[in-house]
């Protein structure tokens, strides 16, 4: 009697998993699954989080107001304004109308306009960690939204939405009495995505916040969709490389596309880029890539490798290599790297008087970057947060 062989069992497994896959990939061109997949906004954790009790969560006693925030287009977002420490610890009581403070705090600290990550809430403790640092190493103020969808906030994220969602923070903070250049405006993650939408409308409207730092960012989702393993495991897009029309598919069917790469010549005034080298979710080369783009307008133009270029003269050719080789030059005079042992390596760029900072550490990770000291110290010094 013929028994059931390993290698027909095998071939099953894989077709069955093969099959789960194409599932999969076909379901990410469905924009409901696509914009759950990319926001992840459904996963509410905390879970059954009390928003008006950030003590439970860390945060000292009212320090924290939890308040709402309207959109433009109706949304309610709920948020926290976490208080600087030093102007917390300079009341002489632990304030019984904290809220009453916030035009005050506004006026004598630095803010920082935090846009967190995809899944998750305000809450998270990851972001909580954030906040601390933040009130405490730097003494700056802290908003924190949750984006529609997210949290106790109305409505489904979209890449427009939320972006209407980060200019309604902002309103808020400028209405309650912020100046622009005291607000710094720092994302993680999808939240790099968002704060370079908020910084590109800005620069628009020549509106300059104290500057921009993006934490863990992404070059775009396109890209992103190149790289990005899902909790760091599965590389989701990776055996799409294989199958080019699986990948074209989903490319063309995106959304939300937060083409940061693209809006880098939008945005103006200091900017910082910080990511770990060990970011398991997002690779540091798309930093890389957002440091090239902003020091762009400072290089000698990047020659293109014309198509024929199987058939180029000796002399094409030399021209060729002499402007990569100057471009390269350039870079090198314009761009001091200091490394920092232990740490990292910290590239900057101040030409023509525009700072533009890339932090690029060992550890960290994808959700701990930003509480490594020398990262907020390096926040701390590109924005001035350390000479009041
Ligand atoms: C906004 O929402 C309120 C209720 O929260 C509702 O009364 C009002 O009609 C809405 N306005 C618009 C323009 O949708
Ligand atoms: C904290 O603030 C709330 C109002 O927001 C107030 O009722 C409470 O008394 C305050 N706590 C202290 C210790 O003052």
């Amino acid at each position: 009697m013929p028994s059931q062989g390993f290698l027909p069992t095998a071939r099953k497994v894989f077709t069955v998993l093969g099959g789960l896959y194409v599932g999969a990939v076909v379901l990410l061109t469905i924009p409901y699954f696509q914009t759950h997949t990319l926001f992840l906004h459904a996963v509410k954790i905390p879970f059954f989080a009390n928003y008006d009790m950030p003590e439970r969560y860390g945060l000292a006693p009212n320090k924290t107001i939890n308040l709402k925030v309207q959109t433009v287009d109706n949304e309610t977002l709920g948020a926290w304004f976490v208080l600087s420490d030093s102007f917390y610890h300079s009341l002489p009581t632990i304030p019984s109308q904290p809220v009453d403070l916030i035009p005050t705090a506004l006026k004598t600290h630095p803010t920082i306009l935090f846009f967190h990550g995809n899944a998750a809430t305000r809450a998270l403790n990851a972001r909580i960690q954030h906040y601390t640092a933040f009130s405490s190493r730097l003494s700056a103020n802290v908003f924190a939204i949750d984006y529609r969808g997210y949290g106790d906030s109305t409505g489904a994220p979209t890449q427009p939405g939320v972006a209407r969602d980060a200019r309604a923070a902002w309103n808020w903070l400028i209405k309650n009495g912020a100046a622009a250049d005291d607000i710094l405006i720092v994302g993680h993650s999808l939240g790099t995505g968002v704060s370079a939408l908020l910084a590109a409308e800005l620069s628009d409207e020549d509106i300059s916040p104290r500057g921009v730092a993006l934490l863990s960012p992404f070059s775009s989702i396109s890209k992103l969709l190149e790289t990005y393993s899902i909790l760091g495991v599965v590389p989701l897009m990776k055996p799409l490389a294989m199958i080019p029309w699986a990948a074209k598919l989903v490319l063309r069917r995106l959304i939300h596309t937060f083409e940061t790469d693209t809006l880098v010549p939008r945005i103006k005034g200091p900017v910082l880029i910080a990511h770990a080298e060990n970011d398991w979710d997002i690779p540091y080369s798309h930093s890389e890539a957002l440091f090239d783009a902003f020091l762009d307008p400072f290089l000698p133009l990047n020659p293109e490798l014309p198509a024929n270029a199987a058939s180029l003269s000796q002399e094409e050719w030399s021209t060729f290599i002499d402007q990569l080789a100057n471009r390269k030059e350039v870079r090198e005079k314009i761009v001091t790297s200091v490394e920092l042992r232990n740490f990292g390596t910290v590239h900057e760029c101040t030409e023509s008087g525009r700072k533009v900072v890339f932090v690029q550490t060992l550890a960290g990770g994808h959700d701990y970057l930003g509480v490594q000291e020398g990262v907020q110290d390096a926040i701390g010094r590109t924005f001035g947060l350390f000479s009041r």
